[in-house]
């Protein structure tokens, strides 16, 4: 062997040393196993994910285990479904974000997942970035974790309950959170298919979810009331919460005391919105 092409091969074995995940990202270069059914990546991080939410939700939280798995499973099966997205996405992001979306759902005593001032989606989000760093302050490939994955997991969970499209963020942003949607379903997504729905039912049963959900929500609108003011989950604390009154924090109630310092600072200040044409529809 040439002096150059043992510097060379020297450096491509360091460059590998140096990335071990970076051949895991693409192109379905990754070990993978099947869960009911379904092909998935099976790394490292993604296995401790997995041990995790099964071990971490058994006392208290038994539905979020399946309802993350199935969550997981149901995006992974769209995506097995089309081969230019699977070639191109970074499951392991999909993977890890799909499974740790729901961290600021805990209820255990000083959750290190929750706090009073943010909703579930920002602690859930923020803590998986948190729960991915210590994970590589113990098992290395910190340099593979950069900010952008890292980003790409906090973006897909934050936006879980943004419905409406979330299509224009990174594609694995946007496969978490429509993972998460494929568990809200009206009626099966063909992106699925109906043998994978029956497998990744029947291995992880939903027989509990929505009154597990109906707690929990309901739960964080007791605990937190001021971080649900502004959001839907205020619906669960006026439904079900006795006293819980968001009046004067919702966002309505704060342009309408807007609107009322406004006149009273400017009272000569005329205001005439004019019409254009279109009759002020900006779609037509
Ligand atoms: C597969 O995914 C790609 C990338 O998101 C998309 O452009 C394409 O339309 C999808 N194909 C099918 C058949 O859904
Ligand atoms: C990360 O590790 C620190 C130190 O053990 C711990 O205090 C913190 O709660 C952990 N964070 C997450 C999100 O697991
Ligand atoms: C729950 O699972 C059953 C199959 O056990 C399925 O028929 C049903 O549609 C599922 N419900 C939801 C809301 O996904
Ligand atoms: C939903 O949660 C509220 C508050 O815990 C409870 O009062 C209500 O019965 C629950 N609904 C169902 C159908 O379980
Ligand atoms: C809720 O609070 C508003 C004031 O912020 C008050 O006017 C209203 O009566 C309260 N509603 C209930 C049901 O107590
Ligand atoms: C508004 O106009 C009235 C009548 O011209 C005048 O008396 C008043 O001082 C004005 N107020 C302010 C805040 O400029």
């Amino acid at each position: 062997m040439k002096f150059s092409s043992i510097v060379s091969s020297l450096a491509l074995a360091g460059a590998v040393a140096a990335h071990p995940s970076s051949l895991c990202d693409k192109r379905g270069k990754h070990p993978t196993t099947t869960i009911a059914g379904v092909e998935v990546i099976d790394t490292p991080i993604v296995r401790d994910v997995r041990k995790f939410i099964e071990e971490y939700y058994k006392d208290y939280q038994p539905y979020l285990t399946n309802h993350l798995y199935r969550t997981w499973l149901f995006g992974a099966a769209a995506i097995n479904n089309n081969a230019t997205l699977k070639a191109s996405l970074d499951l392991e992001v999909h993977a890890v974000g799909s499974m740790l979306h729901d961290l600021g759902w805990d209820i255990k005593p000083h959750s290190p997942y929750v706090t009073a001032e943010y909703s579930f989606e920002v602690d859930s989000g923020r803590f998986a970035m948190d729960w991915i760093k210590n994970w590589t302050a113990t098992h290395g490939g910190a340099k593979d974790w950069d900010e952008v994955r890292l980003q790409k997991v906090n973006l897909g969970i934050l936006l879980q309950t943004f419905v409406g499209s979330n299509e224009f963020v990174f594609p694995e942003s946007y496969w978490i959170t429509k993972s998460v949607g494929f568990e809200f379903p009206v009626g099966e997504s063909p992106l699925i298919g109906s043998e994978n729905y029956d497998n990744i039912w029947k291995a992880y049963s939903n027989s509990t979810m929505f009154r597990g959900t109906n707690f929990t929500f309901t739960n964080m609108a007791v605990y937190k009331p001021a971080a649900t003011y502004t959001t839907f989950l205020s619906e669960f604390g006026l439904h079900y919460v006795p006293g819980y009154n968001n009046t004067a924090n919702t966002l309505f109630s704060l342009i309408q005391g807007g609107l009322q310092a406004e006149i009273a600072e400017f009272p000569n200040v005329s205001f005439v919105q004019k019409i254009p044409p279109n009759g002020a529809n900006p779609l037509e």
